[in-house]
């Protein structure tokens, strides 16, 4: 790592040089082109070195933690995994599956892998897919699957499942079944530290405890479209009067939803249930059951502590980060959804709908390293549709003065959906966006989307990825996000994009 460093800085040195050699003297015109081109040439290594991953260097009985992660909980449960080793005398090392070549795979590897899109790998998994692709025999490798997922969908776990079967079927040995972990849960994480215990031999480990959750209070929800034909997006503003959670820009906000106290109330009262009532741990029924799922009519009868553990916990929900801190408090854009039934969605509701202005909000950050800012030198190029700008908008205003960035964003109708417009205007008109592309689908006979507006900028486009630019995509998976990504493919190449994505120049955070 150091000699690389010191690599690029003499490359650097003998570029610039070459440079106040070729001004300071202005040799004969061969001599200055010559130089000229051996300039070009030395900042183009300059610059695949700055980009190029670092070799990983594994040693042997070293265990290797690899994950596949989108939007970091692999990483970090990886993470922890490798210090669990560690601390039980096991050498172990984190990293992702991307920097993996044929050469690590033998020894001990644990995989912790989310799946994306539907049923599909990660975006760092997409280069060992094809390495794995090319292998044959790996019976020198003992491995073992963790596979992240979500029963909401319905690929559950597809992506882990699918390393698992791959491994096995080039004869790498199976150190126990795969595991598969709905939205990481305890049991399951539980058992994979077991496991990590039978691998070192010790099981004297504490149990990974979840981020405490803390409260913050909702201070202002602002609609952002209240004419608009869509569902309506809010814009909300959480702080507090104490300490700040930390994060940055392209980190996310997990929310832990509450029913709204009118629903909850008017069931309770059908089910014949006093949400006064105490349960056994203090609080009121009301109180009890608000962060569980709503009691339905075979529940008639139970008394209201059987009531409570018969009703699961409702679901955590996720949200881009719209500020950054300091603005001095969290913001995001949300979009209400709904049912087909016109009930409210579980996250949004609450957000938008239930909890009322002052209402205690319990959250925590989710860091997302795969979505962090590039430096400040690496020009920006932000795509995304809806409240795909929310993790957009924390970028632009985490962005130093005098960086370059350019801004792809698209919603339906200019007078009814331009979210953000004097912030984007003024960014537009003080230079810091040095170019704004709007995309409003209905205003005209034909639809105009993000990825139109991609290709009609084709040749700005490839100009800036030659200077090293780096794509952040936000919003939703489904239409804009796979729409622009086989845009990019076809105006870049499939080849280009993927060691865009390997060189953390391709960046998606999407839903
Ligand atoms: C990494 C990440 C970042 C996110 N950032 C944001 C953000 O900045 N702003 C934002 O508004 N949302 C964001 N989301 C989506 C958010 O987490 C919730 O999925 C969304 O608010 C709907 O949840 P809900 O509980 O209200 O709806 P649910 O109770 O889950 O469902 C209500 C209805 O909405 C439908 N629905 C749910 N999710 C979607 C979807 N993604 N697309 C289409 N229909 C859907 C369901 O099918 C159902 O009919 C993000 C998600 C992820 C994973
Ligand atoms: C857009 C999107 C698509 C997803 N698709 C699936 C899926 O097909 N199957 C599944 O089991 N989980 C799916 N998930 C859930 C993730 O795998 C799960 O949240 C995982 O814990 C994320 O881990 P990570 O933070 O390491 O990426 C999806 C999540 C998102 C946001």
């Amino acid at each position: 790592m150091q000699s690389s460093r010191l690599l690029q800085h003499l490359i650097l040195l003998l570029t610039t040089g070459a440079l106040l050699l070729l001004l300071s003297l202005q040799p004969a015109r061969e001599i200055s082109a010559g130089l000229v081109v051996l300039s070009y040439l030395l900042f183009c290594l300059w610059i695949w070195l700055r980009h190029r991953r670092p070799l990983l260097s594994v040693s042997s009985g070293s265990i290797t933690v690899a994950y596949a992660s989108q939007s970091g909980q692999a990483q970090q449960l990886a993470e922890k995994s490798a210090e669990q080793l560690i601390a039980a005398g096991c050498p172990a090392q984190a990293v992702s599956v991307d920097q993996l070549q044929p050469a690590h795979l033998q020894g001990q590897i644990l995989f912790i892998a989310s799946t994306y899109g539907e049923g599909e790998a990660p975006d760092s998994g997409a280069r060992f897919e094809q390495l794995l692709a090319n292998q044959t025999d790996l019976s020198n490798l003992s491995y073992a699957v963790l596979a992240l997922g979500d029963r909401q969908y319905t690929h559950f776990c597809a992506y882990g499942l699918h390393l698992d079967e791959a491994l096995s079927k080039r004869h790498a040995q199976r150190l126990f079944p795969p595991l598969t972990a709905d939205q990481c849960d305890a049991a399951t994480l539980s058992q994979w530290q077991q496991q990590l215990g039978h691998i070192s031999g010790d099981f004297n480990f504490a149990d990974w405890q979840a981020e405490p959750f803390q409260q913050l209070a909702l201070l202002e929800r602002i609609c952002l479209n209240p004419s608009s034909s869509a569902d309506k997006v809010y814009e909300l503003t959480l702080s507090s009067t104490g300490e700040h959670p930390e994060w940055q820009a392209g980190d996310l906000l997990e929310i832990s939803p509450r029913q709204g106290r009118e629903t909850l109330f008017k069931r309770l009262a059908e089910l014949n249930l006093n949400p006064e009532q105490s349960v056994s741990d203090g609080r009121t029924l009301l109180e009890a059951l608000a962060s569980r799922q709503l009691p339905e009519n075979h529940h008639r009868g139970l008394s209201a502590d059987e009531l409570l553990s018969a009703l699961k916990p409702l679901p955590q929900r996720q949200y881009s980060i719209a500020s950054v801190p300091a603005d001095g408090s969290i913001q995001l854009l949300v979009r209400q959804m709904y049912y087909p039934d016109g009930r409210p969605g579980i996250g949004s509701g609450w957000l938008c709908e239930f909890a009322p202005l002052g209402a205690a909000i319990d959250l925590r950050i989710r860091v997302n390293p795969s979505f962090h800012s590039p430096a400040a030198s690496t020009p920006m190029i932000l795509i995304g549709s809806g409240t795909g700008l929310a993790g957009l908008r924390a970028h632009l205003r985490a962005r130093p003065h005098g960086s370059r960035n350019w801004l792809l964003f698209g919603e339906r109708s200019e007078s009814a959906d331009f979210f953000c417009r004097d912030e984007l205007m003024n960014w537009k008109a003080s230079g810091h966006l040095a170019r704004l592309d709007l995309a409003f689908s209905r205003d005209q006979a034909q639809k105009i989307y993000v990825q139109h507006l991609l290709r009609d900028a084709a040749d700005e486009l490839r100009e800036w990825i030659n200077q090293g630019a780096a794509i952040y995509l936000c919003g939703s998976l489904q239409g804009m996000g796979q729409d622009v990504h086989s845009m990019l493919q076809g105006l870049l190449g499939e080849d280009a994009l993927l060691r865009l994505q390997q060189q953390d120049l391709y960046r998606r955070d999407l839903y």
